[in-house]
C-alpha cells in the first residue's frame, strides 16, 4: 500500500486508507492572506468516530469561510477547535471511503455530497428544535478542522445527501453551503411566498446566484444588485426580472466615521437607488431584503424594506458592527432575521430539487487541487463570480483562469 494516492484518479482499492494524505493547511503561525496562510502538506488521514464517514474528496467548493480561516481573522479558527492544524474546506463531492461502526445509511463506495453542519445528535435541541440550535453545533471546515482541501475528509454520517447523478464531480461540490443557506433564509426564516419583491444583494455571488433561483421557484420577483455590467448577464439568466449596477450609486455604501456631508449623499443615493428598484416593482417598497454583505449596505437594506417587511441576514462580509435608523425599523414594524446554514432536514429538501433540476449550480471557474490557494485569493479579492471548484481527486480540472495557469 502506497503512503500517498496520485491525485486526479479514484484508486481502485475502494475502501483502502492510505497512512497520509495530501491537503491544503493552515497552521497558527501562519494566518494572513490565503497564499501565505495556506500550505499544501502530507498529513496522516483521519480515522472515522462511530457515526462518522471518511469521503474520498472527488470536488471541493471555494466559500468565504476559507479567506476567514486563512486570515485568522475576525476570529482565528484555532480558538474553535483543538486540532494543530485547520483544512478548511465546507463543500465537497466524494465517494465514501470508510464509515463508522454505528452508519447505518451509508456505505462505502456511495457517492455523496456533503453539507456542512455537525451537531451532537443527542440533546434535545438536535431530536426536537433545530441542529442549528445545538450548544455544539460547527460548520464542518470552518469550525472544524479536516475539511474538503484534502484527499480524505472526516464528515459525521448525517451530513452525506446523494450526489445528483446529473452533474459532475466539480458542479456537485460547488453548491452546498450557499444554497442550503440562501434556501433557509428565503423559505424557512423570510417565508417568501408568490408574488414578494425580493431585493437580492450580491446576486451574482455565491448566496446571490441561489438566492434568485430560489425566489424565481416560489413564484417571487428577485430584484438583483450586482457590482458591474459584466454581471447582469448571469443573473438574468438564472431569473432576475431585473437587475441594478451598484456602482452606478457611488455614494450609497455606509462608510463609518461618516460626515453630515457624506451621510446627506449616502441618503440621497439611497433614496435614489429604492426608486430604481421600485421601478421593477410595480412601485412598490420589496417585502424582503436579502443581506450579506452587512455593515456597507445595511442602513440601505433597513430603509428599503417595506412595511412589515423582512431583512434575513447571514453574514457581513464588508462589516459585523451595523448601524442604522432604528426609526426605519420600528415605525415601519419590519423584522431583522438573522440565519446561519440549514439543518439536515432543509439541505435533504434542498438537494432534492437540484436532483429535479429545479435549481442548477453555477460553477463559474475551476481549478486543480494545486491552486487552491490562489483561488481563495481571487475570492478575496471579489474576482469572482458564482462558485469555483478544486478537482481533487477528480480528473484534474483544465483551469479556466488564466492568470493561474
Ligand atoms: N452564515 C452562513 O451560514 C453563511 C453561509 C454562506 C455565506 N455566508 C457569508 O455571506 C457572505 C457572502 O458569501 P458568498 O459566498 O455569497 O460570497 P461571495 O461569493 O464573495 O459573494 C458576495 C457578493 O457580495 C457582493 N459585495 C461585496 N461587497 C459589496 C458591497 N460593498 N456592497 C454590495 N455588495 C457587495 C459582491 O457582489 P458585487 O460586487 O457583484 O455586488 C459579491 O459577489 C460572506 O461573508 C460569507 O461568509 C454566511
Amino acid at each position: 500500500m502506497s503512503d500517498v494516492f496520485p491525485l486526479g484518479e479514484v484508486p481502485k482499492s475502494l475502501g483502502e486508507i492510505p497512512k497520509r494524505m495530501l491537503a491544503w493547511v493552515i497552521r497558527p503561525d501562519r494566518e494572513g492572506d490565503p497564499e501565505k496562510s495556506m500550505k499544501l502538506e502530507e498529513v496522516p488521514v483521519p480515522q472515522p468516530g462511530p457515526n462518522d464517514a471518511i469521503v474520498l474528496v472527488m470536488g471541493a467548493g471555494v466559500n468565504f469561510n476559507g479567506v476567514w480561516a486563512a486570515r485568522g481573522k475576525p476570529v482565528s479558527v484555532f480558538k474553535m477547535h483543538n486540532e494543530p492544524m485547520h483544512i478548511a474546506g465546507s463543500d465537497a463531492s466524494g465517494i465514501v471511503w470508510k464509515v463508522g461502526d454505528q452508519v447505518r445509511r451509508w456505505k462505502v463506495g456511495d457517492e455523496v455530497v456533503i453539507h456542512c453542519n455537525q451537531s451532537c445528535g443527542q440533546c434535545p435541541e438536535c431530536n426536537g428544535l433545530d441542529p442549528m440550535a445545538c450548544s455544539e453545533q460547527k460548520i464542518w471546515g470552518y469550525e472544524t478542522s479536516w475539511g474538503s482541501f484534502a484527499q480524505f475528509t472526516k464528515v459525521q454520517a448525517q451530513q452525506l445527501l446523494k450526489k445528483p447523478k446529473q452533474l459532475d464531480w466539480l458542479q456537485a461540490a460547488s453548491y452546498g453551503l450557499t444554497y442550503f443557506t440562501a434556501y433557509r433564509m428565503l423559505v424557512h426564516q423570510a417565508e417568501v411566498t408568490a408574488g414578494d419583491n425580493v431585493l437580492v444583494w450580491g446576486a451574482a455571488g455565491g448566496l446571490g446566484v441561489f438566492a434568485v433561483q430560489i425566489c424565481r421557484m416560489l413564484g417571487a420577483n428577485p430584484i438583483a444588485v450586482v457590482g458591474g455590467k459584466d454581471k447582469v448577464d448571469l443573473v438574468k439568466s438564472l431569473g432576475a426580472s431585473a437587475c441594478i449596477d451598484r456602482n452606478d450609486y457611488p455614494d450609497l455604501m455606509y462608510k463609518p466615521p461618516e460626515t453630515p456631508e457624506r451621510q446627506k449623499a449616502r441618503m440621497e443615493a439611497c433614496k435614489r437607488f429604492g426608486k430604481s428598484v421600485r421601478e421593477f416593482t410595480s412601485g412598490k417598497d420589496v417585502d424582503v431584503v436579502f443581506e450579506h454583505v452587512g455593515q456597507q449596505t445595511f442602513p440601505t437594506s433597513v430603509f428599503l424594506a417595506k412595511k412589515f417587511g423582512k431583512i434575513v441576514i447571514c453574514g457581513a462580509t464588508t462589516g459585523f458592527n451595523l448601524e442604522f435608523d432604528v426609526r426605519h425599523l420600528w415605525m415601519r414594524q419590519k423584522q431583522i432575521l438573522g440565519s446561519h446554514f440549514a439543518n439536515a432536514y432543509q439541505a435533504e429538501r434542498a438537494n432534492q430539487l437540484v436532483h429535479e433540476g429545479k435549481i442548477h449550480p453555477v460553477l463559474d471557474q475551476v481549478f486543480p487541487f494545486e491552486k487552491t490557494a490562489y483561488a481563495h485569493a481571487l475570492m478575496a479579492a471579489n474576482k469572482h463570480k458564482g462558485k469555483m471548484g478544486i478537482a481533487v481527486q477528480a480528473a484534474a480540472a483544465q483551469s479556466t483562469d488564466a492568470q493561474a495557469a
